[in-house]
């Protein structure tokens, strides 16, 4: 029997989300306060091979998969991209990223499936070449992804990133610490995207001028974020402007916005959603200091789940 093993983070988008699926630029942090795990085990009892991920309840044997079940997909990929035969063996796949919350559940589980037949193999996998093949995957759930979660999440680092341009990795000269608040309410990214997409056929002079106001957002963050002594609180202002935008192309929410709010209120320097929108998480940049005032007050009025992370 062995046992191979494969981790990957959650990730973040702080500026730029839906522009960047119309090719403005956007920027995104790997979070590692929330993984994904494969754990790979050959040898008896397995026959064949199994999928076991307990998170959503479900065990199954590959051979019956279907062939856009992600886990099986990404399974299959990189088995033929590498050139092996899987071996009898049962993998299991946990969890502590939100399922649907812009979080980049999807993408985590891949790479940490990839990275764990990397091990099984004894293959040094190149974040240049997990990232292809998560997107892959990626594609499966979303349709038009952007490709941002899993360029981030295969290279664990911040990125500026534009669709189909090789990857520009951002320094952050002064690490900023972020309140990640969960509306518990799951948004299925290909609807908030074809949503918006729809609007955007329907008047595209309209949406072009948003995405262009929105990736000159991005733009002053870079440079603020690769400043030393950056400027936190024109750092807040912009994830507000960029929130602005994020509503008046309508992919915010209620619920997002009450969150956004309290998280102003207790003192946050700006506060937006992150990922898809219509549900999910918000990101609210803090004075280390403040940091447990906005948690708390997140917590205590109603955030699923809330989490502190410093960008660096
Ligand atoms: O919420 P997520 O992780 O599915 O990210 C969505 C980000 C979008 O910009 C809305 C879509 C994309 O493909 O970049």
């Amino acid at each position: 029997m062995s046992v191979a093993k494969g981790i990957a983070f959650g990730k973040a988008i702080l500026f730029g989300e839906h522009a960047v699926v119309y090719r403005r630029p956007a920027i995104a942090v790997p979070v590692s306060n929330v993984t994904a795990q494969a754990t790979l085990r050959t040898g008896p009892p397995a026959t064949g091979f199994w999928i076991d991920a307990p998170d959503v309840d479900q065990r199954y044997a590959l051979r019956d998969a279907p062939a856009d079940d992600p886990l099986a997909a990404i399974l299959r990929l990189t088995s033929r991209h590498l050139g092996k035969t899987l071996p009898p063996a049962t993998l299991h796949v946990t969890s502590t990223v939100p399922l649907g919350r812009g979080l980049g559940s999807g993408a985590a589980v891949s790479t940490a499936i990839v990275r764990a037949l990397a091990a099984f193999w004894g293959i040094e996998l190149d974040p240049a070449e997990i990232s292809p093949l998560v997107y892959e995957i990626e594609r499966l759930h979303h349709g038009t992804p952007s490709g941002i979660d899993n360029t981030v999440i295969a290279f664990e680092q911040p990125v500026y990133f534009i669709k189909d341009r090789p990857i520009q990795r951002l320094r952050v000269a002064q690490p900023f610490t972020l309140v990640i608040a969960d509306t518990g309410q799951v948004a299925a990214t290909h609807e908030v995207v074809g949503d918006l997409r729809r609007r955007w056929q329907a008047d595209p002079a309209r949406y072009e001028k948003y995405f262009d106001q929105i990736a000159a957002i991005v733009n002053q963050a870079r440079t603020l974020i690769e400043q030393p002594q950056a400027d936190m609180t024109a750092l807040g202002s912009l994830m507000n402007d960029n929130q602005r935008l994020l509503e008046t192309v309508g992919v915010s929410s209620a619920a997002l916005q009450h969150l956004i709010d309290i998280a102003r209120q207790a003192g946050a320097l700006g506060a937006k959603l992150s990922g898809a929108g219509w549900g999910g998480n918000i990101i609210a940049l803090v004075q280390p200091e403040r940091a447990g005032d906005v948690a708390q007050a997140l917590a205590q009025t109603g955030a699923a789940q809330v989490i502190k992370t410093t960008v660096q």
